[in-house]
């Protein structure tokens, strides 16, 4: 029996009445009761946060493994699990809220982690090219005014560019928008995130 993985990120730091949350796990449930050949990964990276790249982060990043320290050691396999998960996924989900217009600074720590030189992308004297074979990722946002399309959305422009860098050109985008805006924006808004969720999986 062969699986295939989805990887499920969530960053709310809200880990009870987070709507990304509740919707990014509406999302993977309708996949794999969809799909029963999938195995899901969780990857809670609110409650288990990782460390902030820091000098023995990069130090570790710009060596080679002969050259580490105990420390580093377990730095790098600290990113060696990351990017091999990263890899493996066949499809990727994120929860995201917005913060400050922009991702949670955990989701940028597990970034800081998976944009590795050499594995997810190369530097060719063409300039930095992608090494991560495309895939479908689903990107479940979570905010409290309304942003799509407009120069306030510093999130989802910043998550495309950054998949399509590894090589990943498959971004998909589910806004939950208002939700901070009264009651009746707020039920429009996780209604058409619930819409898209259908329309995707299906
Ligand atoms: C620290 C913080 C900063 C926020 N910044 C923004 C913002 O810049 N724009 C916005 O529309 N909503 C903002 N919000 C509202 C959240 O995006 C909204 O509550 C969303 O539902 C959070 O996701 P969650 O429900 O998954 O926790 C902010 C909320 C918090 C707690």
């Amino acid at each position: 029996m062969s699986h295939k993985k989805l990887l499920h990120i969530d960053s709310s730091a809200r880990l009870e009445g987070s709507e990304s949350r509740q919707l990014s796990q509406q999302f993977v449930q309708q996949w794999i009761d969809a799909h029963s050949d999938y195995q899901v990964i969780e990857r809670d990276i609110a409650s288990k946060p990782l460390p902030h790249l820091d000098q023995t982060m990069l130090a570790t990043m710009m060596s080679p493994a002969e050259q580490h320290s105990p420390e580093m050691t377990v730095v790098a396999d600290r990113i060696a699990l990351l990017v091999e998960e990263f890899l493996a996924a066949d499809v990727i989900v994120l929860g995201v809220p917005m913060y400050n217009l922009g991702i949670p600074s955990t989701l940028k720590a597990y970034i800081d982690h998976i944009v590795m030189a050499g594995k997810t992308f190369a530097y060719t004297d063409k300039g930095a090219v992608g090494l991560v074979k495309d895939k479908p990722v689903y990107i479940i946002t979570a905010r409290g005014g309304i942003h799509a399309g407009a120069a306030s959305d510093q999130q989802a422009p910043y998550l495309k560019t950054l998949f399509n860098f590894v090589g990943i050109d498959n971004v998909n985008f589910i806004h939950s928008e208002g939700l901070n805006m009264g009651d009746e924006m707020r039920s429009k808004g996780l209604q058409n995130a619930q819409q898209a969720i259908e329309r995707f999986v299906a």
